[in-house]
């Protein structure tokens, strides 16, 4: 049986751990050629070798996605290792917590170049090689249930998120007559190795306020990335998909036993 994404080429950036490299695992156990970028080049030749190791096409590219030459370098090397490019995921994201009252400049362009120069022109250089194919293509961008949801120490953060959702809807506008769709996928809280390391309970803590009674893993997001990247969703375009078992959608309320006696009266 042919495999969902056989002969398609994919580029994700941040994948040498994380949501990103459970992405680039998924696309490749289902047939995909990928491209796997990492800020440290090291981190990305590990993860291309062990999803090699599963029986996948990956090759790996260190860079920085801040840098607008890196990742038109990304295209350029996924046109002339595997001859074109049908997918590419903006998943470089930098987490930043900080007060809104000491957070600094610096570190404000960083998260800035990061998550939204380092994005925007992925999706540039991806969708113009896109185009002179003539077939199509599709882009995902990652966001994050904090571009919806305000959360203490994530101003910043969460205004890049927001701003990536809107340049989805933005480019439905010019990228649909090529047949290139963009989506986002909104990640609620996710169990990474770098949120077990700011926080060894992580798991727990997020179990016990998120609907679902468990965060999210990163399969759950790389399964809403992957309808998005497959033949499926062809008429889907400038959408947002939130995966955070609900958190977002219920309001914290005081406590309502009020309704517990009424319901016993
Ligand atoms: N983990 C979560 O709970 C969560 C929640 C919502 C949204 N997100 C978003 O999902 C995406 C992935 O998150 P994650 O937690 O898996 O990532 P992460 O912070 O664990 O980083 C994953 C990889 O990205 C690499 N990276 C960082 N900056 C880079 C850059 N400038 N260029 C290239 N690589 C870079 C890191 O070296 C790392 O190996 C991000 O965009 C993040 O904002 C994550």
């Amino acid at each position: 049986m042919q495999k969902k994404f056989e002969d398609k080429v994919a580029i994700v950036t941040g994948a040498g751990v994380g949501i990103g490299y459970e992405i680039a695992r998924q696309l490749a156990v289902q047939g995909g050629s990928v491209l796997l970028n990492d800020v440290d080049a090291a981190l990305a030749d590990q993860a291309a070798e062990r999803i090699r190791e599963e029986g996948g096409v990956c090759r790996a590219v260190g860079g920085d996605t801040a840098n607008v030459e890196v990742v038109r370098g990304l295209v350029e090397k996924a046109v002339a290792d595997f001859g074109r490019l049908d997918m590419a995921v903006a998943n470089a994201g930098l987490t930043s917590w900080g007060d809104f009252f000491d957070y600094e400049p610096d570190t404000f362009d960083r998260v800035l170049g990061v998550n939204l120069r380092g994005s925007y022109f992925l999706a540039q250089a991806a969708a113009r090689q896109m185009r002179r194919q003539g077939d199509g293509g599709r882009i995902v961008l990652i966001s994050s249930v904090t571009a919806h949801q305000a959360v203490r120490y994530l101003s910043c953060y969460g205004m890049t998120k927001a701003a990536l959702e809107m340049l989805s809807r933005n480019l439905v506008i010019e990228l649909s007559p090529y047949g290139i769709t963009i989506n986002a996928v909104a990640p609620g809280a996710t169990v990474t190795p770098r949120n077990l390391t700011d926080d060894p309970r992580y798991e727990e803590i997020w179990g016990q306020i998120t609907p679902t009674q468990r965060p999210a893993m990163p399969e759950d997001i790389a399964n809403a990335v992957l309808f998005f990247l497959s033949p499926q969703s062809a008429q889907i375009t400038g959408q947002t998909l939130v995966v955070d078992g609900g958190w977002s959608v219920v309001s914290p309320t005081p406590a309502l036993d009020f309704v517990e006696k009424q319901q016993k009266a």
